[in-house]
């Protein structure tokens, strides 16, 4: 059976790299971001270079259910994933009360809680049985205060202290 892997923030940076690795590996891959057009073009390219399988998914993470949005579009689809990989993230730089407070809540949203419902949601359908493998994406930021991004890298310290919690 081939693997299935959903990765948030597929489109740049880390998250298209794990997607590509995944799919070199002739994993198909569930490729996430808000663009659909980037989405559409990356798949082409995935399926192009391996034969994989890639489903292209856009829709914002951090907006109220979006992650929930999306674990009910892949279930929708008949498909159980052997791996997850919550890559989706965002920062901001600037002394705390100079930041607008929305920008950080809305960090907050895609950084912690879309990565925890997701987690919950595929962690349990793992957990029932199929089994599979949880990648959350932190950083090194994770382990020191950030004065000028307080809100990035308490998020990460979340997901860090998080995912050590939940993987034992
Ligand atoms: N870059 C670094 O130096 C670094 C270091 C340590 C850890 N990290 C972590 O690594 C992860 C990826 O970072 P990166 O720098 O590679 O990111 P990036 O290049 O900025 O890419 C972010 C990806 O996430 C998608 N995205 C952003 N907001 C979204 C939302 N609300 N809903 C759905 N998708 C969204 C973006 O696509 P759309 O814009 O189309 O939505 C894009 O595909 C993050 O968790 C970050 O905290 C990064």
């Amino acid at each position: 059976m081939s693997s299935t892997a959903p990765v948030t923030g597929a489109f740049s940076g880390i998250g298209r790299a794990f997607a590509k690795y995944h799919e070199a590996r002739k994993g198909n891959v569930i490729i996430t971001a808000r663009r659909l057009d980037a989405l559409d073009t990356l798949k082409t390219e995935f399926e192009a270079e391996h034969g994989v399988t890639a489903t292209a998914i856009a829709l914002d993470l951090g907006a109220e259910g979006g992650a929930q949005a999306l674990y009910d579009r892949v279930r929708a689809a008949n498909v159980a994933p052997d791996m997850v990989i919550n890559n989706a993230g965002s920062g901001g730089h600037g002394a705390f009360v100079d930041r607008d407070l929305e920008a950080d809540l809305a960090m907050i949203d895609l950084n912690v809680k879309a990565l925890v419902t997701l987690c919950h949601r595929f962690g349990r359908d793992m957990a029932d049985g199929q089994g599979g493998k949880i990648l959350n994406v932190s950083s090194t930021a994770a382990h020191m205060p950030g004065p000028l991004k307080s809100t990035y890298v308490a998020t990460k310290a979340f997901v860090s202290s998080f995912s050590q919690a939940i993987a034992e």
